[in-house]
């Protein structure tokens, strides 16, 4: 099939480009040109601004795509957007994300049963793009299948469990101690963009998809605690793991430091994925941390993605307080 990923140099989706390249179909990918280096040879590359939405829409018209996997659609503006961009394909595959069922989630592990409670502007936005979607497939304009990604690593900076933190793995490197929240057993889902991909990628051709939704995400679950420990031994650190409760870090100096965790991880997030292994059985996760994090990592050293630990000390302030209050 002739297929678009709007996207396609980010993080998921070069697993997606290169899982639809290995399933034999004509890629081409739309994106702004600014990491076209991370495109493997023989994809086609269409430049433009997904927000120029009158060049967006008449560039991909101009193309008759058979299907088309939007990686960037945010808010329901986009997703109407995508319906004029794509209303000749025969499949649009629409990336949200587990942010839609907001936290604490209902059912451990949670399923597509869940309801949608989003607590962000970007899961209730999420939840606003996939209902216009829907409503489209529902009143036969379009088929469309909603792939709900949780937390996919290997094409972004590794995280760690308070948020998106570019100093962490130069305190880890340096053997600095690491705060997890609560008593770190708190449970997570991850999942390498190379196995996520290989969902996408299966869907596009499957008519058993079209109307669906799915949970993309690895079928195993790690705790926090688990998962520094993991990261410190894959780069021979010997950091020390200190628990902070959570409400301390959400109303202490950190707090604004602390987005995954105020958003998601002070819960348990974890997902039953029978239901995307049952449609697209292709989808079997195997890329561990131990696998990929030495690679995720040489590739934020090339990027400048880590930052010197030792121009701020409001994470040693934090730790120092809290063995304080432990003594
Ligand atoms: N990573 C996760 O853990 C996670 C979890 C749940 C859901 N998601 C969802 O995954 C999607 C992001 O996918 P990703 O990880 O592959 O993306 P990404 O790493 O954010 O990369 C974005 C891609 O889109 C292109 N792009 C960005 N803005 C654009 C624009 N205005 N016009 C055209 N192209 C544009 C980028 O290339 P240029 O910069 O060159 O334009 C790049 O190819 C989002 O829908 C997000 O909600 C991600």
């Amino acid at each position: 099939m002739r297929v678009c990923v709007v996207g396609g140099t980010g993080n998921i989706s070069t697993g997606i480009v290169k899982a639809l390249q290995a399933f034999g179909h004509d890629v081409s990918v739309f994106t702004r040109g600014q990491n076209a280096s991370r495109l493997p040879n023989g994809i086609r590359y269409l430049q433009g601004d997904r927000h120029d939405r009158a060049a967006f829409e008449s560039a991909m018209q101009r193309e008759r795509f058979d299907a088309a996997i939007d990686m960037i659609s945010f808010t329901a503006e986009d997703a109407v957007s995508a319906l004029r961009a794509f209303r000749d394909v025969r499949h649009l595959i629409h990336c949200s994300t587990v942010c839609t069922y907001g936290g604490p989630l209902l059912s451990i592990p949670a399923d597509e049963n869940e309801p949608l409670r989003p607590i962000t502007d970007y899961g209730r936005n999420k939840v606003a793009a996939d209902a216009v979607l829907m409503a489209a497939h529902d009143a036969g304009n379009l088929a469309v299948t909603i792939m709900k990604a949780a937390s996919t690593w290997g094409g972004m900076p590794v995280i760690r469990q308070l948020a998106f933190d570019p100093m962490w793995i130069d305190r880890v490197r340096k053997h600095k101690p690491i705060i997890v929240s609560g008593d770190g057993e708190n449970l997570w889902s991850l999942c390498h963009s190379d196995d996520a991909g290989v969902a996408f990628a299966a869907a596009v051709d499957r008519t058993a998809c079209k109307g669906q939704d799915y949970i993309i995400t690895g079928p195993r679950y790690i705790t926090w605690q688990a998962y520094h420990e993991r990261i410190n031994a894959l780069l021979g650190s010997r950091s020390e793991i200190v628990h902070v409760p959570a409400d301390c870090l959400l109303d202490g100096p950190l707090a604004s430091r602390c987005g995954l965790l105020s958003s998601q991880t002070r819960w348990n997030q974890c997902y039953d994925v029978s239901k995307a292994q049952r449609d697209m059985p292709e989808f079997q996760p195997t890329i561990e941390l131990e696998d990929r994090v030495q690679e995720n990592v040489d590739w934020m050293d090339r990027q400048g993605l880590i930052m010197n630990s030792d121009v701020d000390d409001i994470e040693d302030r934090v730790i120092a307080a809290q063995r304080r209050v432990a003594l």
